[in-house]
């Protein structure tokens, strides 16, 4: 039997811990025989020490063994992609369909907005009638019909990471690249996958503060995946401004859907999606070349085949039959709708992020706590973008508000967190790629 503070000790004196230790703890987490100041010291000695790539596999596993694991039987690869999260990251809404438009089959469970992030689910829920948590056999058959479903994260999937993830919150421990690494891929893994695409983003919006910081969780994610038997790729990617144009739940749907008509394709996101999504058609073997790729792509796009996926799956969910035709008409919409000018002219210089999102999360469309309510249909509409001209008349969004004080509270963070100058610091949508 596993004594917890004899297996904490070796973690704290830097010895190895093997396969069968760090199983029978992860057990006693899920069973409960292992304590919260067992999880509590174990997360601060691995904070410190780090963990070897063994180690770090191992925690995985023993964490996606701890629910249950999807298993799949399709004529097709089954694929995923997952994003540390960010402001108008609406990415998974198009990708999701674009794949399997092109013959993959993507299990996407998804998670919702904490902090300055927005959550997938979040905007989801901006759909009457979609239902996020459907029963098992009722998402098989989503996958199977359309070839993509994306809900919620069941209590059944790695329980053990909710329990650890929850303590790791109020102990300072979550920042920590071995304990990220094995959260995020305890869930993924548990998806059934045989590829996935990590999102990693760099920037003053994202979740890791430094470059280096977040090349060094890509990296360290792309070999516990690996080493766990799922091919696995990250691409670093921009969050020093909102990839989409609109930030907000039901405004990032309507970005979306209005993406998979064609009727607004905002360059930035567009060659972000493509980026993902093309490193998903390669890793899975359904594109052999990148210009394949991209072809396959534009052609789920342009034959309105993606487009058509997205409606089925929303329907199939419990959203409206006709949402693609009337998706304006169906999603919500806020009391106040005003835009926000600069306070000086100038060009967008850079922008505080996280100020950004809170702007989001102050305005009702985000949440402090988990347990908090949201409003879906605030936001902001036509963000600016880094190196963008503005001046007294030229806005710097357009805020969705539920009421003319929260307006005016966005109104102050947003002015105070675009900052204008001369010079724009220098971005590019993505980085470099791991893997
Ligand atoms: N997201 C997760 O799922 N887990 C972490 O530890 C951090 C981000």
């Amino acid at each position: 039997m596993l004594i917890p503070q004899e297996f904490i000790r070796k973690k704290r004196d830097n010895q190895p811990l093997s396969k069968e230790e760090i199983a029978q703890f992860i057990h006693g987490v899920t069973d409960g025989s292992v304590a919260n100041e067992h999880i509590s010291a174990f997360a601060m000695a691995v904070y410190f020490n780090g963990m070897s790539l063994d180690e770090k596999t191992a925690l995985t596993l023993a964490m996606r063994d701890s629910g249950e694991s999807l298993r799949w039987d399709l004529d097709g690869p089954v694929v995923d992609k997952h994003s540390t999260g960010g402001v108008g990251d609406v990415v998974s809404l198009m990708l999701g369909p674009m794949l399997a438009a092109c013959g993959a089959y993507v299990p996407m469970i998804s998670g919702r907005g904490l902090g300055h992030t927005g959550g997938t689910l979040d905007k989801f829920e901006s759909i009457p009638g979609y239902n996020v948590l459907p029963d098992n056999a009722h998402f098989r058959e989503v996958v199977k019909e359309c070839g993509v479903a994306i809900i919620g994260q069941t209590s059944a999937l790695a329980p053990a990471d909710k329990r650890i993830y929850s303590i790791r919150d109020v102990t300072a421990t979550v920042e920590s690249i071995p304990m990220i690494s094995a959260s995020i891929l305890s869930k993924k893994l548990a998806e059934g996958l045989d590829t996935l695409i990590m999102d990693v983003k760099v920037g003053s919006g994202a979740f890791m503060p430094t470059y280096a910081l977040s090349k060094e969780l890509a990296q360290s994610i792309v070999e516990i995946a690996n080493a766990a038997g799922v091919k696995t790729q990250a691409l670093l990617t921009d969050m020093n401004q909102s990839l989409a144009c609109n930030a907000g739940n039901a405004l990032e749907v309507k970005e979306a859907v209005a993406y998979l008509i064609g009727k607004h394709r905002d360059p930035r996101l567009h060659r972000v999606t493509m980026a993902l999504s093309r490193a998903a058609l390669l890793s899975t073997g359904l594109a052999g070349s990148e210009i394949e790729a991209d072809t396959m792509l534009e052609r789920s796009l342009s034959s309105g085949k993606a487009l058509e996926i997205f409606g089925k799956m929303v329907s199939m969910l419990g959203g409206p039959s006709d949402f693609c035709d009337r998706y304006e008409a169906y999603l919500p919409q806020a009391a106040v709708i005003a835009p926000v000018f600069p306070l000086e002219r100038g060009v967008v210089a850079s922008m505080d992020l996280i100020a950004i999102g809170m702007s989001v999360v102050g305005l009702g469309g985000g949440r402090i706590r988990p347990i908090d309510a949201i409003d879906h249909s605030v936001g902001l509409e036509k963000i600016v973008h880094i190196g963008d001209r503005v001046d007294k008349q030229t806005p710097l969004c357009i805020v969705h508000a539920k009421d003319q004080e929260s307006f005016h509270e966005a109104q102050k963070r947003i002015q105070r967190a675009v900052q204008i100058g001369d010079t724009p610091i220098e971005t590019q949508e993505i980085y470099e790629t791991i893997g």
